[in-house]
């Protein structure tokens, strides 16, 4: 009994550290982009060749361009821009919102999100898994912390008339992005328009119109 229970126990330990980045077997794995060697993850540098700018980003206090048709961007910084990342399990980035801007509806495959509004007000949800698909929603105000579970579609929107900022802590080096607008209608190459007409329940003029747009 004692033995089942706390198989039990270690199978459930199992599955909460699968939900994030895999620990490190080491104190860091600066990533080597230039090694052929796959792995899950980059492949280390050397120890011995590190520098302290392998730990480093600069930049983060330069605004986006949010002159785009969403009015919202992103500026990553994750184990592609910061090589020290890679192993650790964690990312950060930064979201400038214009007036009315939204980061539009998408999941981090790999990451929970958490985000805090440093400039402005922003409107922030998230929707749970079928079947409720129910919408958990806030606006929130400078200061304010809010969070995504992983895997969840969720969005923000500046509500404000002025621009908007917020950080964004990610609980992966590399939390992946889907934009679901461009991923289901702008995929390459393109889902059949008849499976989109059927999916959103639409004519398949309106599915083709939207799929024209990404
Ligand atoms: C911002 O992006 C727009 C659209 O791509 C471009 O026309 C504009 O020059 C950019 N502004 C700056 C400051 O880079």
């Amino acid at each position: 009994m004692a033995t089942r229970i706390l198989f039990i126990g270690l199978a459930a330990l199992v599955v909460t550290i699968a939900v994030a980045d895999q620990s490190p077997l080491q104190d860091f794995c600066v990533a080597d982009p230039s090694n052929g060697v796959f792995v899950n993850g980059f492949a280390c540098k050397d120890p011995k060749m590190v520098q302290a700018n392998d730990f480093y980003f600069g930049g983060l206090h330069i605004a986006g361009n949010v002159s785009n048709p969403v009015g919202s961007k992103v500026t990553p910084v994750t184990m592609a821009q910061l090589p020290g990342l890679n192993t650790l399990g964690i990312s950060l980035a930064r979201i400038d919102y214009a007036p009315w801007g939204i980061n539009p509806p998408h999941t981090h495959p790999r990451a929970s999100e958490i985000l805090t509004v440093i400039e402005g007000t922003l409107e922030v949800g998230f929707v749970t898994s079928n079947p409720d698909n129910r919408l958990i929603t806030k606006v929130l105000s400078k200061g304010d912390v809010f969070v995504f579970p992983v895997g969840l579609i969720h969005f923000q929107r500046n509500v404000g008339y002025s621009n908007a900022i917020a950080i964004a802590g990610l609980s992966s080096q590399n939390p992946g992005i889907i934009t679901i607008a461009n991923a289901v209608f702008g995929s390459n190459p393109d889902i059949a328009t008849d499976i989109l007409a059927k999916a959103f329940q639409v004519d398949k003029s309106i599915a083709g119109q939207i799929q024209s747009k990404f």
